[in-house]
């Protein structure tokens, strides 16, 4: 017992909980580097971990990593990616607004179960028209259903049929003719259009769409046998997609914070856009800042939350426990922690501001406790265990650079002595503050041709492996640091963490040393 004691007082007097490691530390900021997490008696099997994150009420993510709201990282293509493995993603304004809506639109309508506008052919084209059409469009299915000026239904064209030797046959004479397509009547779908789906698929064996229409006969949306598996399977798994209510992939999108000619918030611009980004189904919109902790953020913050009293609301970016308080005051229940330290941020070198990580969310993570609301890390994360060390304190984590290699970013791919790269840039480098993001660093968008200082660079990424595999290797760093801490849930990791500061050789110590490296490890 004695001998148990002294074990505990050695551990504790070397490896300290938050509460007493990081005030011991003011006045020396640290970031992840700095400090290492030391392992805890467990009875916990990293994969039997969970992931599983609130973020805000009615906000839940099955992963808690978020791909940033930056032109070369999140389109719908990221945010669908993200989705699918149970995180988020924000679609970055640096467009048209109309664009950044459909962007939304692509995500809440991927996949889920019931495809609400199927694509049709009219039955005047011939099999050859449709045969192009497929090619063009590069659609990755090949039977249509066919439907006339009135919408009314008129049959389904089988993917059988297109071949070169039918080219030139109508799709009236090549179609399965309405009264011998199985449909379902839209009445009939009832509260869960997925289970009578997937009833409907197991009494007909061989049938793999299924039309929906309405009392007039009107398609009005079509299920694929495939998809409802899917769904179902996912049902099961671990880490499932990240959902809404209606069973639709969740996607954020940021605002700015766009003043009118008078240099006065533009309010009604503001709430027009994020009025209509809810309306495309956004679950959470971002009003997404270099200093959050000022007038004009905060009262958009507060404009936001008057016109849409439960839309969960991100706010950022601070690095002070006021900073926090301000935002939560005006109403964002999550609150993007981060000032300089991402990868292709300037901020800390041309303003000479900024907070090393690991202090600036242990800071803020007091107030928050205190407010109710959630945090995110956002920027500097490099590597899983990264992750591992923001989540002792916050509820997620926002990556720019670690996912801007994907193939799932915007932007191509080019070629630079044999090795592929894709553009990453700062939103506040000249050439994204051209494309919009002047605001979120304080300026107008016509400042962005005058003399002001950028505070990110445009930069190169070397292009990774895909966002699945990237992301299966990030959940399994995560969930082996939890085994480690014995943590079976993401808060028994925030109340167990314990820490101590590592010296330049420790870390030379932490990362592979006095080898011949032969493969990397990602
Ligand atoms: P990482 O390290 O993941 O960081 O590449 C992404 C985060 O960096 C922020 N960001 C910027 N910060 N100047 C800055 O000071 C910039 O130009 C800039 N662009 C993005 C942002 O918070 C993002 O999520």
């Amino acid at each position: 017992m004695a001998a148990e004691q002294n074990a505990g007082s050695l551990d504790s007097a070397f490896y300290q909980p938050a509460d007493a490691f990081f005030p011991a530390q003011a006045g020396l900021a640290l970031t992840y580097d700095d400090l290492t997490l030391s392992t805890l008696y467990s009875e916990t099997l990293p994969r039997d971990t969970s992931l599983d994150t609130e973020l805000a009420g009615g906000l839940c993510l099955h992963l808690p990593i978020i791909s940033a709201d930056m032109d070369t990282v999140t389109e719908s293509r990221m945010a669908t990616g993200m989705a699918l493995n149970g995180g988020l993603g924000l679609i970055h304004y640096n467009m048209p607004e109309k664009q950044q809506l459909k962007e939304v639109s692509r995500v809440k309508n991927h996949v889920h179960g019931l495809i609400q506008e199927p694509i049709t052919v009219a039955p005047d084209k011939t099999v050859g028209d449709v045969i192009e059409l497929t090619e063009t469009k590069r659609y990755s299915f090949s039977t249509f259903p066919v439907v006339g000026d009135d919408r009314k239904l008129v049959g389904l064209l089988s993917g059988n049929v297109l071949k070169p030797r039918y080219a030139a046959k109508q799709v009236t004479s090549a179609l399965v003719p309405r009264d011998q397509v199985q449909t379902l009547r839209e009445s009939q779908l009832g509260a869960d259009p997925i289970a009578i789906a997937d009833q409907f698929f197991t009494d007909h064996p061989g049938i793999n769409k299924l039309l929906v229409v309405n009392d007039s006969d009107e398609l009005c949306g079509l299920f694929t046998l495939s998809d409802i598996e899917r769904i179902t399977t996912e049902k099961l798994s671990q880490f499932r997609p990240a959902r809404d209510d209606h069973f639709r992939l969740l996607c954020g999108a940021a605002v700015s914070t766009p003043r009118n000619d008078a240099g006065e918030l533009d309010r009604e611009r503001i709430e027009s856009h994020v009025g209509a980004l809810i309306e495309r189904g956004a679950d959470v919109v971002a009003v997404s800042t270099a200093h959050g902790h000022s007038k004009g953020v905060g009262n958009a913050v507060a404009l936001i939350r008057a016109a849409y009293p439960d839309l969960p609301l991100i706010a950022g970016n601070v690095t002070t426990a006021a900073g926090v308080e301000y935002l939560a005051d005006q109403g964002a229940n999550i609150i993007k922690i981060g000032q300089g330290p991402g990868s292709i941020c300037t901020t800390r070198l041309v303003a000479g501001v900024g907070i090393p990580q690991m202090t600036a969310l242990y800071v803020a993570s007091q107030a928050a406790k205190a407010k109710g609301v959630s945090l995110l890390a956002d920027g500097g994360i490099t590597k899983s265990g990264d992750i591992v060390k923001a989540l002792t304190l916050v509820d997620g984590v926002i990556c720019g650079g670690l996912l801007a290699g994907c193939p799932e970013t915007p932007g191509q791919v080019m070629e630079i002595s044999g090795k592929l790269y894709k553009q990453y840039r700062g939103m506040g480098s000249f050439a994204a503050m051209k494309s919009g993001s002047a605001a979120r660093y304080g300026h107008a968008p016509k400042d962005a041709n005058r003399k002001v200082a950028a505070e990110g660079i445009e930069a190169l990424k070397e292009v990774s492996e895909n966002l699945d595999q990237l992301l299966g290797q990030l959940i399994g760093g995560v969930q082996a640091g939890m085994g480690y801490l014995g943590a079976a849930k993401l808060a028994d990791l925030r109340a167990k963490a314990c820490y101590t500061r590592i010296s330049p050789a420790g870390q030379k110590e932490a990362a592979p040393h006095d080898v011949v490296e032969m493969k990397a490890s990602s």
